[in-house]
Order: C-alpha cells, then sequence, then structure tokens
C-alpha cells in the first residue's frame, strides 16, 4: 500500500497530465469548502469539499489547492491556514503550511494570506484556467478577480488565461474509477452500515419511534469510527415505508408493519448507502413476504447482471422486466410483460432507477452518458442496486399489499469477473433478516 500522501500526490499529477493533453498546461485552483453557519454562532459540521479531498486528503477549511503544469514542468502548492497558537487554544489544532506541505506531499505550502498576491503570478501566460466555477459564489467572485488582475497586466506583455475549464470535468471522470485506496475505504464504510443494520433489525421492537431505531443507526456508525452519515438515515415505518425520501422519522412502530431504513455511514468521506426492509415484531404476513421475495429476486438478478463491459442502464432494465413480471403474478399489473413495459403501468409500484454511482458523494461524481451512449461499466467502479417496490392505497390494488414498501440496497465494487458486493453481511435472506429480528 503506498504511503497516504503518495496516493494524492498521485492524483494530482494525473490532473495534471489531463490537463497538458487538453490544452497543453495551465493552472488548477481547487478550493476547500467554506465552512456554513447554522444559527447565529453555530456551524454546521465542517465537511471538506469531496474534489479537495480526493486531491489532497487536506481536512482543514481555508484553503486552496494550487497546480501548475507549465514550461518548466509541474508544481503541486497548498494555501492553507497560518498556525495560530491563540486560535488553536479556542478551536484546536491548524496544521500550517510548513507541517501541511510535509504530511500532504506538496512541493510548496504557503499560507492564505499570500494567495491573492501569488495568484496572478501563478495565472500569468498559463493557457488555461481550470476551477469549479458555480460552486461557491464567494470563490466565482475570487477568480473573476484573478482573471481581470491579470488581464490588467497586457501591456507588460502578460497574458491571461484564454480558456477556463470546469476542473470537476477531469476529476470526475477519475472519481468514476476508484483506486485500491479509495475501495479500501468504501468497504470500510460499507462494513460499518452493514453492522448498522444489523443491530437494528436485532433491536428494533414494537412499540418504538423511528427516531429511536435511527438512533441505533447513529451508535454503529460513530463507535464504529465513522464520522458522520452520509445522508439523513431514512427510517420509514408502515405507509412511510412508501415515502420515497421520507424524512421525518417520528411514527410510532407497530407490531406487524413493515419498516424500510435507508440508511449509510461516511468513513473518512466516503459514502456508504443501504436499503433493508424487515417486519417489525420478527414475521412477514403474506403478502410482505410476496413483495419481499420479489424485489430480492430483482436485486439479485441485478446484481448478477453488473460485470465489465456491459452499459450502465442494463440492470436498471433488469429491475423493470423482473418486477414487471411480478406485478402480474400478484395481480397487482394486467396484461403481457411487454404490454405492461410499454404502457408503464409497473411505475405505480417502480418509479426510480436502479442505481447510482457511490464513492465521496452518495450519488457520486461521474457520467451516466456518453456522447449519447450509456456508460459501459469497468472494473473499479461502485455503483448502488436498489429496486424497490411501493404500493399506496388504491382502488384497483387488494387491501392486503396496502402500505407495503420494500427496497434492497447494495453498494457492489465492478470487478474483472463481475462485482464483490460490499454490503453483502447486512441480512438479505427472509430467513436471515427474520432470524436477526427476533435475537
Ligand atoms: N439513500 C439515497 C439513495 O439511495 O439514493
Ligand atoms: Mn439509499
Ligand atoms: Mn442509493
Amino acid at each position: 500500500m503506498k504511503n497516504n500522501h503518495q496516493v494524492y500526490r498521485d492524483r494530482r499529477a494525473a490532473l495534471l497530465r489531463s490537463m497538458r493533453a487538453q490544452t497543453g498546461g495551465g493552472l488548477a485552483l481547487v478550493p476547500a469548502a467554506p465552512e456554513v453557519l447554522r444559527n447565529r454562532d453555530s456551524h454546521y459540521p465542517y465537511r471538506p469539499d469531496s474534489y479537495a479531498w480526493y486531491l489532497s486528503g487536506f481536512p482543514e477549511p481555508g484553503a486552496v489547492i494550487a497546480l501548475v503544469a507549465g514550461p518548466d514542468g509541474d508544481r503541486q502548492i497548498l494555501f492553507c491556514r497560518d498556525k495560530d497558537v491563540e486560535h488553536e487554544i479556542w478551536y484546536g489544532f491548524r496544521y500550517g503550511p510548513d507541517a501541511a506541505r510535509e504530511i500532504f506531499g506538496f512541493d510548496a505550502a504557503h499560507p492564505m494570506s499570500e494567495l491573492d498576491a501569488m495568484l496572478p503570478d501563478l495565472a500569468s501566460n498559463q493557457p488555461a484556467l481550470y476551477t469549479p466555477l458555480g460552486m461557491h459564489a464567494s470563490w466565482d467572485g475570487r477568480v473573476t478577480a484573478l482573471l481581470n488582475e491579470v488581464r490588467g497586466r497586457a501591456r507588460s506583455g502578460v497574458s491571461a488565461p484564454e480558456k477556463i475549464v470546469d476542473v470537476r470535468q477531469a476529476l470526475d471522470a477519475m472519481r468514476l474509477v476508484k483506486d485500491a485506496h479509495e475501495q479500501d475505504l468504501m468497504r470500510r464504510a460499507a462494513a460499518i452500515s452493514s453492522g448498522a443494520h444489523l443491530r437494528a433489525m436485532e433491536r428494533t421492537r414494537p412499540g418504538w419511534f423511528e427516531y429511536q431505531v435511527e438512533a441505533e443507526l447513529a451508535h454503529e456508525f460513530l463507535s464504529c469510527g465513522a464520522q458522520a452519515v452520509a445522508y439523513p438515515s431514512i427510517v420509514a415505518g408502515g405507509p412511510n415505508s412508501c415515502v420515497l425520501h421520507y424524512r421525518d422519522n417520528d411514527r410510532q412502530l407497530a407490531d406487524g408493519e413493515l419498516l424500510l431504513i435507508d440508511a449509510g455511514c461516511e468513513y473518512r468521506c466516503y459514502a456508504s448507502d443501504i436499503t433493508r426492509s424487515f417486519p417489525v415484531g420478527g414475521r412477514f404476513t403474506g403478502a410482505q413476504r410476496d413483495v419481499y421475495e420479489l424485489v430480492l429476486a430483482a436485486q439479485q438478478a441485478c446484481i448478477d447482471a453488473v460485470r465489465p463491459g456491459v452499459d450502465f442502464h442494463d440492470y436498471h432494465k433488469v429491475a423493470e422486466r423482473v418486477l414487471a413480471q411480478g406485478y402480474i403474478d400478484l395481480k397487482l399489473c394486467n396484461g403481457t410483460l411487454d404490454a405492461v413495459l410499454e404502457s408503464g403501468s409497473h411505475k405505480q409500484f417502480y418509479m426510480h432507477r436502479a442505481g447510482h454511482w457511490l464513492g465521496l458523494d452518495v450519488h457520486d461524481a461521474g457520467l451516466y452518458q456518453v456522447q449519447g451512449a450509456s456508460q459501459k461499466l469497468v472494473p473499479g467502479m461502485v455503483l448502488t442496486v436498489e429496486p424497490g417496490t411501493y404500493i399506496r392505497p388504491a382502488a384497483n390494488v387488494p387491501e392486503p399489499f396496502w402500505n407495503i414498501g420494500v427496497r434492497i440496497e447494495d453498494d457492489v465494487l465492478v470487478t474483472a469477473s463481475g462485482v464483490e458486493n460490499l454490503t453483502a453481511a447486512a441480512p438479505k435472506s427472509v430467513a436471515d433478516v427474520e432470524a436477526a429480528c427476533r435475537r
């Protein structure tokens, strides 16, 4: 395993190579995420920007990564907050430029206070400026001021970057294929979240409130070393299981109803994203079991359809076919399979896609379509596989099916031969789920 800073140095070098290939060189500027006030003088917990983190692993706000692909070679520079003992007494440790350069493997590091003075020189005579535009208004303003400063030097023979390129395009393509370091972190995130789902199954009892189950998930995440949730946990009992992005988590759970949990931790900025659905009280009713077995069959068929060389969109088609046939068999839809798919009547019960890229962001960076064609899967990509079925009360639906919402979601890594299911440890078969719920 490479030491930590070499991983990030290599990624920065790869970005510099792509800048040379695309525009013959240039300057890339990638800012850290700003701190955001929550209310009055309390901030939201700080979470590094995914792009800046991908290139540095540097955890502090108030930083900018500057990468120069110039005629004299490459330079990797970090601007960061200065050491400040007085500030550190109140708010904690800061690396400061000297330690940050050493630990995070930059060629040079400077205090942020020197950024505005140094940037015009770095940007002068560069063919292109690579930076994320439209991400933070304050950053956009700073970049515009920089460009104007360099343009103002025209009479002394200096040229300003002619091309402004969104650096996220190149980084998105890199982030789509996870390197070994990322794969290890994602395995850890997935393992912690799998344990959290098991814990929820084992501990949930009739009469609990959804927020008590959410607390069990949070307990497992944090006590296992995850820093945060990758997204707000969805703990959706009974009718709430049919609300795709349910948020309230405040219903009291009754014996015999289904509980859908969509929850995953974030571990060193890498997301996991698992959904499991189980019966409160530990036994599926007949209709719940029929729907659960159908979604499970669809999910397994989807996982079997994920391998290198196939289109990203293929497994969504698999999910639709298996589920639509199941709805016909359960008399929830009428007609032949082709007729149901053609009319879209199955979308009454299954209305979302079968999955998405997963990585530093839960809905991760990376294109799904390339020049009009589906992205092809290659080893190193990580995606979720998450078909579901959501049956709201309706005149065309037999009552035993009302309020059954089931989604089963795993995180899979595409390998040379197929997939590695990163979340296989979270119980999934009817027997395993019922056994976990009754422990
Ligand atoms: N938890 C968000 C999603 O499954 O896409
Ligand atoms: Mn999810
Ligand atoms: Mn998902």
